[in-house]
């Protein structure tokens, strides 16, 4: 049966099209809107066309299975063609979101509404893609062409009143979508249909002089990826152009993208990143239903946990060691929620409901009732015993009990609890309320219902959730150890800070390892190598430059000083007194010093990535090479659109 039917009321036509979960511009669906049309310019008795969606969405994307697949007519760009050219006007009634293939299908539509919580967007570049479908071509004809800049360059989807506000969508339905869509097409049925996109001029274009400040604008975000910069050359070239000519332009564009080694990273880690939670065996387990969640310690990390539990609707219970640190949890709470505020995430409505939702407590009492404790004290064995001793004796039996230690071994930490099957590790990263990525450590005694309950708390909070068994630093941060201990091993053969730091951004990384180490600060890996020295293999190659910068109140970029020195306003320059301690160790240690080019830098840290990262699989850490891709990206800066360490050995 076609996905796609067409229902005819009066002289309106409704083409609906059912193909869950995202009603992707699978063939059939292709061919049933061309058919659906077809039929609605034969019959003079209709006058006018809706196109809408069953399910949770309007159109949100191609159809995955087809990926690598020869195309099968029609394809979408010549239907987009056919309906643009359709002599009744069709309207695109959008709800859910409206994506890629989708938006271009909406564009390819006379009018559009939109009900009031969609979202419009064209999120190729995502995939290392432009938009394959008229979508930079028909976009700049719509709506300004700095707006459609931005929304084809950064891929980052629009809200229905931003897309009514630059004339995306004709009107934002107030209540039911259907019978605002129906209400216009009475309107409209009687008048001509509207020019197509794709004869008309593009609105408010950039004189010539300004397009090469727009491409450097975007070159610089994209910070090595093509894909933005191919979109802004060819909305350039389809603005400046025609726009037959551009239409053939975009799709030879895109052909050459979806080919590139770029894409297929890119593609690579969205599959990994959404596959990388699913564990067969938790498959058929029902998690543990969870409303109040306890967050003990309320500093940087507890604090940003606790935002990020209410930010999705959990009551929160905060417990402190007295009633200041208490206060300084709460105060933490607000900074991070006004953020929110301010950015428009939240209204203030919602933000003091949120508050409303938080309880602070120095009593581990007020716990009787979380379904989930979260624990973020101190990063000290002992401290952290004395914590679940207490969550032992208060929680219900029921609860999930969660460390979200950095190092500690948490099968210790489970061992002392009276039921150890529902100690696990929950792992989150700095700040907790923004960053996407949660290590979910699996003790040894852990049961399948506590896992379950914390891949669901993670997905609700909208983490990617990867598994990972225990071992110092679990995934990622073991990874870092071990690619940080051949950067310093390259400090002392004859690189400074500053060449590794360039080489590292120059591969995509946001920042260099000892920019990103001053940012976080010294003292804590200090604190992990004091832990770890009795452990150290005498016989291993130890570099002790990180000690000296500690030992002489060097702790990085909060007190001005670190690898760098930071002027007033926390901006990083060179200093000649690392310059000197690092040769100087060279000297010592009489190590002829040599250079290192950007190349053999890089390679060195993946060598190193890469062989931990096997360590990590052959002692079953890591469930695949792609959990260990989407920590490194997600966690550690690893560039995006080179698909993570694990990905670029297997692609050479
Ligand atoms: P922090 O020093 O900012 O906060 C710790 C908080 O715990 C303090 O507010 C303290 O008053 C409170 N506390 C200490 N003992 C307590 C007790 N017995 N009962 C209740 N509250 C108590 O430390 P931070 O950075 O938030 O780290 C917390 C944990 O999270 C550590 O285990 C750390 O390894 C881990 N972690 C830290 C990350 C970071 O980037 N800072 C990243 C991921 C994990």
């Amino acid at each position: 049966m076609s996905p796609v039917s067409i229902a005819i009321e009066n002289d309106i036509a409704v083409i609906t099209i059912d193909n869950p979960p995202i009603n992707a511009t699978s063939h059939a669906v292709r061919k049933g809107i061309w058919d659906a049309i077809e039929l609605i310019d034969r019959d003079d008795a209709i006058r006018a066309a809706i196109l809408t969606c069953a399910g949770r969405t309007f159109i949100a994307g191609a159809d995955v299975t087809e990926f690598g697949k020869p195309p099968l007519d029609p394809i979408l760009p010549d239907l987009i063609i056919r309906m643009e050219h359709a002599t009744k006007p069709i309207i695109a009634a959008i709800h859910g979101t409206a994506l890629g293939g989708g938006l271009e299908v909406a564009l390819g539509c006379h009018y559009r509404v939109a009900s009031e919580t969609a979202k419009l967007g064209l999120p190729e570049v995502n995939l290392g893609l432009i938009p394959g479908a008229g979508g930079t071509v028909r976009l700049p004809r719509l709506i300004p062409v700095a707006e459609a800049i931005t929304m084809i360059t950064s891929g980052k989807p629009i809200t229905a009143r931003k897309a009514h506000d630059i004339g995306l969508i004709d009107k934002v339905a107030q209540d039911d979508l259907l019978s605002t869509a129906k209400t216009l097409a009475v309107q409209i049925k009687d008048t001509p249909c509207p020019v197509a996109l794709m004869n008309r001029a593009p609105i408010k274009a950039p004189d010539d002089t300004t397009w090469d400040g727009i491409i450097t604008d975007v070159t610089k975000k994209a910070r090595g990826q093509d894909a933005p910069i191919v979109a802004v050359n060819t909305i350039r070239d389809s603005v400046t152009g025609d726009a037959k000519t551009a239409l053939a332009t975009e799709r030879e564009n895109f052909v050459r993208l979806r080919d590139s080694d770029q894409s297929k990273a890119l593609r690579h880690i969205f599959f990994a990143e959404r596959s990388v939670a699913k564990l067969p065996e938790l498959k058929e387990v029902d998690p543990h239903p969870i409303r109040i969640v306890g967050v003990i310690g309320g500093g940087i990390m507890g604090a940003s946990i606790a935002t990020a539990t209410l930010l999705v609707g959990y009551a929160v219970v905060m417990i402190e060691r007295d009633d200041a640190a208490c206060d300084r949890g709460l105060e933490t709470i607000k900074h991070h929620l006004s953020g929110s505020l301010k950015r428009g995430l939240l209204n203030q409505e919602k933000y003091d409901r949120l508050l409303g939702d938080f309880m602070g407590s120095t009593d581990y009492a007020a716990l009787s009732d979380a379904d989930l404790v979260i624990e973020a004290v101190f990063e000290d064995m002992s401290v952290k015993h004395d914590v679940f001793g207490q969550l032992s004796r208060h929680c219900k039996p029921t609860a999930v009990l969660a460390s979200n230690t950095s190092y500690l071994d948490i099968n210790a930490i489970a061992d002392m609890c009276a039921n150890p099957g529902r100690v696990i590790g929950l792992h989150f990263f700095s700040p907790a309320h923004i960053m996407k990525l949660l290590e979910v450590v699996r003790t040894a005694k852990a049961d399948a219902k506590s896992l379950a309950t914390a891949f669901a708390f993670a997905k609700r909070l909208g983490k990617i959730a990867v598994p990972t068994g225990i071992c110092d630093g679990f995934i990622g941060n073991r990874i870092m150890s071990a690619y940080r201990k051949h950067c310093e091993y390259m400090l002392e053969d004859g690189a400074l800070p500053r060449d590794i730091d360039r080489a590292m951004v120059a591969f995509g990384f946001p920042m260099g390892l000892f920019a990103m180490q001053d940012m976080a600060g010294l003292e804590i890996s200090w604190a992990t190598r004091k832990r770890l020295a009795p452990m150290r293999d005498p016989n291993e190659r130890y570099v002790a430059l990180g000690d000296y910068l500690c030992e002489m109140g060097r702790l990085g970029k909060k007190n001005g000083l670190g690898w760098y020195r930071y002027d007033a306003n926390g901006k990083a320059e060179n200093d000649p007194v690392v310059d000197d301690l690092v040769i100087s160790e060279s000297l010592k240690k009489g190590i002829t010093r040599r250079t290192f080019t950007d190349a053999e830098i890089i390679e060195t840290i993946l060598r190193a990535m890469q062989a931990e990262g096997d360590k990590i699989l052959s002692e079953g850490i890591a469930t695949s090479p792609d959990a260990i891709d989407v920590v490194m990206i997600n966690g550690y800066g690893f560039p995006r659109h080179k698909g993570g360490p694990m990905f670029m050995r297997k692609t050479g």
